[in-house]
């Protein structure tokens, strides 16, 4: 059985998850926009609202992968609240490149929302081509592909309850290679 190393298990997820709720309740006034880059960051987002301790509301954009060599990322569907006037936080399960977390930094920014940054479960500066200020961040990693908790690998392992980093060559030979560490331990 393949084993990925695990990075942030379960209890050390929710310790991860409650700082940062911790942080962002004490940061913002009630009425916190919480805006989830879909897919990834869903279970991160499900998690995080629960355990913050002010109203916060949700909403989701979905972007197209951004073009190598142009870094060009745009909205397949744009967030529905209106964010004039109001304090927003982005919300993402990994910060690589930085190229999409610039873009909606940018996109919201021009939006003149009352405050604005970027709340990121992973960092993972190795690989940054745009600076980004983020705000929170939960762990930071070394350049190590990873996966569980909404991070996939063609799409599988998004519903694993752990962060684990998985070696590149054993998924490209068998996508599913981690699936009975992950699932059936
Ligand atoms: C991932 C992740 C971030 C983005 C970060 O999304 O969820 O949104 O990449 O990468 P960057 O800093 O290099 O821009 P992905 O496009 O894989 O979509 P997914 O969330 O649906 O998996």
């Amino acid at each position: 059985m393949e084993h990925p190393d695990v990075l942030l298990d379960e209890v050390e997820l929710r310790a991860v998850v409650d700082r940062l709720a911790a942080e962002l309740s004490a940061e913002y006034d009630d009425g916190v926009v919480m805006v989830a880059v879909l897919r990834g960051s869903v279970p991160f987002l499900a998690d995080l609202v629960r355990a913050m301790t002010i109203r916060a509301t949700v909403d989701f954009v979905s972007l197209s992968p951004y073009t190598p060599g142009t870094g060009r990322v745009r909205f397949v569907m744009d967030a529905s609240t209106n964010l004039e006037g109001r304090q927003v936080v982005i919300v993402e399960d990994i910060v690589d490149t930085g190229l999409t977390s610039a873009f909606l930094l940018g996109e919201f920014a021009r939006r003149s929302p009352a405050t604005l940054s970027l709340c990121t479960l992973i960092d993972r500066p190795a690989r940054r081509v745009v600076p980004v200020e983020i705000g929170h961040t939960g762990l930071q990693i070394e350049d190590r592909f990873v996966i569980g908790y909404g991070l996939d690998f063609e799409g599988r392992y998004r519903n694993a309850k752990c962060v684990a980093a998985a070696d590149l060559d054993v998924l490209s030979a068998d996508p599913d290679a981690y699936v009975e560490a992950l699932y059936c331990a």
